[in-house]
């Protein structure tokens, strides 16, 4: 059992997670993104269900820290620099991985640069173009560099499974943020295309799409209103937690879901299941 506790300003949230997967135990993952936020939560999630854990990401301290939190709890990981954009460094990553631990199974895809406020990521006619290529550059030519360079240790490994992270911004348009949406959206199509190249080969590939989750990256690129409006539309009485998000990393990567492939997942709250004007009449009041 592990104690999640986290209060981001939503929720204070205390609960307790069971470890379940006994088909992580001894497998090697590499997670992009882990020295923040989800990517954090799911290297410390594998870990404790025995994974050898690369803690990949472009800033080195938080990296780093992630590691140690890891090493701390009696777990296997190692922090590695790197910035996915760059096909040199993804070769190198997934090159250390191998020489640390032996071999690779799990790919989480999970780092991005969020959207929102101050990411310059805005509607069509005022799209900068400098900003379209640096969503692209890291967003969806990172993942598919990640999986170009991952795949073929995986084979050699006996396999496994790549968590390609995307986003409910994937599924339904809003009015700005466009290029983090055509990205997303991208590497829903890059899983779909993983999933029907190698899944014969042993290799499945999955996307998850988060609704909202309070992370430090999250929190950052949005305004107390547009969060008020989002805490409305998600159906549950909480909002989604990294710790949400691990768990069904975890279960993805585990031989458990073994028969799930070329999925694109929602794990939201139910946000997009309902009638936009949703929140709108529950303010009013619902009518019989
Ligand atoms: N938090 C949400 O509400 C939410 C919702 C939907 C989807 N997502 C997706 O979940 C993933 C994680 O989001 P988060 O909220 O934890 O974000 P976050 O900002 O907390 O973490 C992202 C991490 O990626 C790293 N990173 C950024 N650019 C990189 C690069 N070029 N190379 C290597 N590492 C890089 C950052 O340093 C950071 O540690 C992202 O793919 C995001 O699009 C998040």
């Amino acid at each position: 059992m592990h104690v999640c506790e986290r209060d981001f300003g939503f929720d204070k949230v205390c609960y307790l997670q069971s470890m379940a997967y006994t088909s992580l135990q001894n497998k090697v993952a590499i997670v992009t993104g882990a020295g923040s936020g989800i990517g954090k939560a799911t290297a410390e999630r594998l870990a404790l269900e025995g994974v050898a854990v690369i803690v990949a990401d472009i800033q080195d301290e938080t990296a780093k820290a992630t590691a140690e939190t890891i090493t701390a709890q009696g777990g296997k990981a190692a922090p590695v620099h790197v910035d996915i954009s760059s096909e040199e460094q993804v070769e190198a990553m997934v090159a250390r991985a191998i020489e640390l631990f032996g071999g690779l199974h799990i790919l989480h895809n999970n780092a991005a640069r969020l959207s929102g406020v101050g990411s310059g990521d805005k509607d069509v006619t005022r799209m900068e173009s400098s900003v379209w290529d640096s969503f692209m550059a890291v967003n969806l030519r990172g993942p598919m560099l990640c999986c170009k360079h991952a795949i073929p240790r995986m084979l050699e490994s006996g396999g496994g499974s790549i968590i390609n992270m995307s986003s409910t911004a994937a599924l339904s348009a809003q009015q700005t943020r466009l290029a983090y949406a055509v990205a997303k959206r991208g590497v829903n199509a890059l899983t779909q295309h993983v999933a029907t190249a190698y899944g014969k080969d042993g290799i499945r590939a999955n996307s998850i799409c988060p609704g909202p989750v309070q992370t430090e990256g999250f929190m950052a690129h949005v305004s107390p209103e547009y969060s008020a409006i989002l805490r409305d539309n998600v159906l549950t009485p909480y909002v989604g937690e990294p710790s949400d998000i691990a768990a069904l990393v975890a279960f993805l990567a585990s031989s458990e879901s073994r028969y799930i492939n070329g999925q694109i997942i929602s794990a939201d709250g139910g946000m997009l299941i309902h009638y936009p004007t949703m929140a709108q009449l529950r303010a009013i009041g619902v009518e019989d």
